[in-house]
């Protein structure tokens, strides 16, 4: 029987602890000074879904200088609604090749349409499919942190 006193011990001193410990709680409760934090999700609970907000892209443009020669181009239109699944890829509808001429748009690069093991494909790549991956519309947003990018030398 001696377990079993030792759990009703155990369990006495932790309720005393919880008694004695509920002044101290009231000590620290929220003072005009505490510091109100707030998540990016703006305290939205977890479980809930935020509501998207203000990502506009940037209306078309021109095409925009590149910053160093191996860069993706910077996609200078809105994609907003262009789909890529595994059946469709909405990019294509203008860049494929057979496309481009009549779309005005640049043709896929060449690059596209090798596979990682070197073989030259017909059609792009599966490794170039997903083209936001790499290539990404713009949105005037201001930057969160300074930083000193600049352009490559080859290209300023
Ligand atoms: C309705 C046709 C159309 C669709 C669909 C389209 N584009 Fe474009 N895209 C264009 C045109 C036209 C240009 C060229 C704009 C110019 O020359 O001013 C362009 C330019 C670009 C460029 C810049 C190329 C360069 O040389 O700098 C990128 C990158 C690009 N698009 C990516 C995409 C991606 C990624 C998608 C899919 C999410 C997409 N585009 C869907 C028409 C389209
Ligand atoms: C893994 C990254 C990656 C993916 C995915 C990708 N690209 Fe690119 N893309 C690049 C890079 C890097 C360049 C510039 C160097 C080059 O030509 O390979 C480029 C260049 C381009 C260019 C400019 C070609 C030129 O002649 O200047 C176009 C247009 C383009 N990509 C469209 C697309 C489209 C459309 C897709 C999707 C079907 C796509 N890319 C997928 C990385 C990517």
């Amino acid at each position: 029987m001696k377990p079993a006193r030792h759990l009703l011990q155990g369990l006495l001193v932790a309720a005393s602890l919880l008694l004695t410990g509920a002044p101290h709680a009231q000590q620290t409760a929220p003072s005009a000074n505490t510091v109100k934090m707030d998540s990016l999700r703006g305290g939205v609970e977890l479980s809930k879904e935020v509501p998207v907000t203000g990502a506009r892209q940037q209306r078309d443009t021109g095409v925009k200088d590149r910053d160093f020669v191996q860069q993706p181009p910077l996609v200078p239109h809105t994609i907003e609604g262009y789909q890529i699944t595994k059946n469709f890829n909405k990019c294509m509808d203008c860049h494929a090749w057979q496309r481009a001429k009549e779309a005005g748009a640049t043709k896929v690069s060449v690059t596209h349409f090798r596979t990682r093991e070197g073989q030259e494909l017909d059609n792009i790549s599966p490794r170039r499919y997903f083209c936001t991956q790499c290539h990404v519309p713009q949105t005037d947003a201001k930057p969160l942190v300074d930083n000193t990018f600049q352009r490559a030398r080859g290209l300023r």
